[in-house]
C-alpha cells in the first residue's frame, strides 16, 4: 500500500486493525523468546498498539517504526506519556522513557538503527502489504534484524479471493518461501478466529486463521 493509503486511514480514523487490548498471542508466546526483560524490542509498523505498553511494562525498551505522525502522537497522548521529538535525516524520533517511535518510512530506516535490538514483534505488519510489497518488506525486515535475534510474528490467513486486503492473507507456505531463507521458522499456534471477526463473517469469508510464529534471524 502506498503511504497516502495509510495517511488517509489515520486521518479518517479508519483503524479497525487497532486492538483495544493487548494481543493474546503476545501474552501467551512472548515468554518463549526467552529474552531478558531490560533488552530492546523492535516493533515495525507499530501504529499506536498497546502491545508496546505491554512490552515496556515487562521492562523492555521499545523501538517502533511508524509512517503516520498521527498514530505516533496519539500513542503518547492516549497513554499520557510525556514526549520529546527530534529529527534525524528524513525520520522524526519521538521518545519517552522506555519507548522511542521513529516516524517515517521503514524502507528508508538505516540498518544501524536496529543493530542493538534483542528481539522484534510483528503483528499486522507483514499482513499489511500486498504480495509484491510484502516480499520487499520481508527483505527489509531481514536486513534490519541482526543475526540470532528472535521475534514473534502474528499473521492472518484466509482465501484471498474472497476478500480484498488489507489485511492480506499470508499462508504458512508464503512464510516458508520468503522468510525461511533469512529466519528459522517455528509455528507456535494456528487458531480458527473466524467467529471473532464480524467483518470477515459479513463478507462470507469461509475460513480465517490467526497464526503465531517464532522467528530467529539466521547468521
Ligand atoms: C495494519 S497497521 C498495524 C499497526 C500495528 N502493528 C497494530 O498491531 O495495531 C499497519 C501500520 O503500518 C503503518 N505503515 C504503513 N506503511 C509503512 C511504512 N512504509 N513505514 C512505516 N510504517 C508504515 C501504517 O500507518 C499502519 O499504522
Amino acid at each position: 500500500m502506498e503511504p497516502s493509503f495509510w495517511h488517509d486511514k489515520w486521518q479518517l480514523q479508519q483503524i479497525g486493525f487497532h486492538q483495544p487490548q493487548v494481543n493474546p498471542f503476545l501474552v501467551k508466546y512472548w515468554p518463549q523468546l526467552a529474552v531478558n526483560s531490560s533488552t530492546e524490542v523492535f516493533v515495525p509498523l507499530c501504529g499506536k498498539t498497546l502491545d508496546m505498553c505491554y512490552l515496556a511494562e515487562l521492562g523492555h525498551n521499545v523501538l517502533g517504526c511508524e509512517l503516520s505522525q498521527t498514530a505516533v502522537e496519539d500513542f503518547f497522548k492516549e497513554n499520557c506519556l510525556p514526549v520529546e521529538s527530534k529529527s534525524k535525516g528524513e525520520h522524526q524520533y519521538f521518545a519517552t522513557e522506555q519507548v522511542t517511535l521513529i516516524q517515517g518510512d521503514i524502507f528508508t530506516l538505516p540498518q544501524n538503527i536496529t543493530q542493538s535490538i534483542d528481539a522484534f514483534y510483528d503483528r499486522a505488519a507483514l499482513i499489511a502489504w500486498p504480495e509484491e510489497m510484502r516480499q520487499q518488506y520481508a527483505l527489509q525486515l531481514a536486513q534490519l534484524i541482526p543475526a540470532n535475534v528472535k521475534g514473534l510474528l502474528i499473521t492472518l490467513d484466509y482465501p484471498q479471493a474472497e476478500l480484498n486486503g488489507p489485511p492480506f492473507a499470508v499462508s504458512p507456505q508464503w512464510i516458508e518461501q520468503y522468510l525461511a531463507p533469512y529466519f528459522d521458522v517455528e509455528v507456535l499456534e494456528c487458531a480458527d478466529v473466524l467467529a471473532d471477526n464480524p467483518r470477515f463473517i459479513k463478507k462470507e469469508v469461509t475460513w480465517l486463521n490467526e497464526a503465531a510464529y517464532l522467528l530467529t534471524r539466521k547468521s
